[in-house]
């Protein structure tokens, strides 16, 4: 699903240009659950903005599903988020004073969504986020820090994406509430299938995923399976 080739990213800064991004090149296909994983710096964040179709590469091409988002315009690339990518950040960004319920529905609502519909989906992506009914009424202000990253996921859920990119998603969270919100993003991928791209610059977190891609200074030093890992390490 996911191909990207020889990606570059160069940011400018007064007359100094920085490359965020060196020749970064994989391949995600459909169903896998991937770490990316890189120290502070490494170009993560930069990199995710750029499988999320937020922002567009200096140099190189992305093919998302056969099509090359190289060559899209913002309108076209919004296009593309919307109908097949969530995203999940660090910080939770939800409406304060605002209920469970419809900080899920927010991104239904410029949609052509009737109200009942919308209603219907975002009780779904709750439910799919691991989020108990009895919540749903709770102004986001009330709720722990894990509670709320359930109802982040369940926002980036309720579009049906088939990809989710989640950038240090457990970054805010301890180390209990860390490991469910990172077993709802296993369940996600095992039950219903869902390409999880998972952002972290800790070892513990990105070890959840299937496959740990490591970046360091903006390139790609290390891309396996955590099968291969395993058997690495006993050797
Ligand atoms: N908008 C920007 N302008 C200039 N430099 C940037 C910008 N965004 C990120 N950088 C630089 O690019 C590098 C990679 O940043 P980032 O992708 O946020 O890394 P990470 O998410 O791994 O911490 C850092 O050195 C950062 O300072
Ligand atoms: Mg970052």
């Amino acid at each position: 699903m996911i191909e990207i080739k020889n990606i570059t990213k160069t940011y400018r800064t007064g007359d100094v240009d920085f490359q965020a991004l060196k020749n970064v090149g994989f391949t995600i296909k459909d169903g896998e659950f991937v770490a990316i994983m890189g120290p502070s710096g490494s170009g993560k964040s930069t990199l995710m903005h750029i499988l999320g179709a937020l922002d567009t590469a200096t140099s190189g091409t992305y093919f998302l599903d056969g099509r090359d988002l190289s060559k899209l315009s913002d309108d076209e690339l919004a296009e593309i988020r919307c109908d097949k990518i969530g995203f999940v950040f660090q910080s939770f960004n939800l409406l304060p004073r605002t209920t469970v319920l419809r900080n899920a529905m927010l991104p239904l609502v410029y949609a052509q969504v009737s109200h009942e519909e919308r209603d219907k989906r975002a009780r779904e992506a709750l439910f799919s986020a691991g989020l108990d009914e009895g919540h749903f009424y709770h102004k986001s202000n009330q709720l722990s820090g894990g509670q709320i990253q359930r109802v982040a996921i369940a926002r980036a859920l309720v579009n049906n994406p088939s990809l989710i990119l989640a950038d240090e998603p457990t970054g805010n969270l301890d180390t209990k509430t860390g490991e469910i919100v990172l077993g709802t993003f296993q369940r996600l991928n095992e039950e219903q299938g869902k390409t999880i791209i998972l952002i972290t610059h800790e070892r513990e977190v990105a070890e959840h995923a299937d496959r740990i891609i490591f970046i360091r200074d903006g390139e790609v030093v290390e891309d396996h399976g955590q099968h291969a890992k395993r058997i690495i390490n006993r050797k």
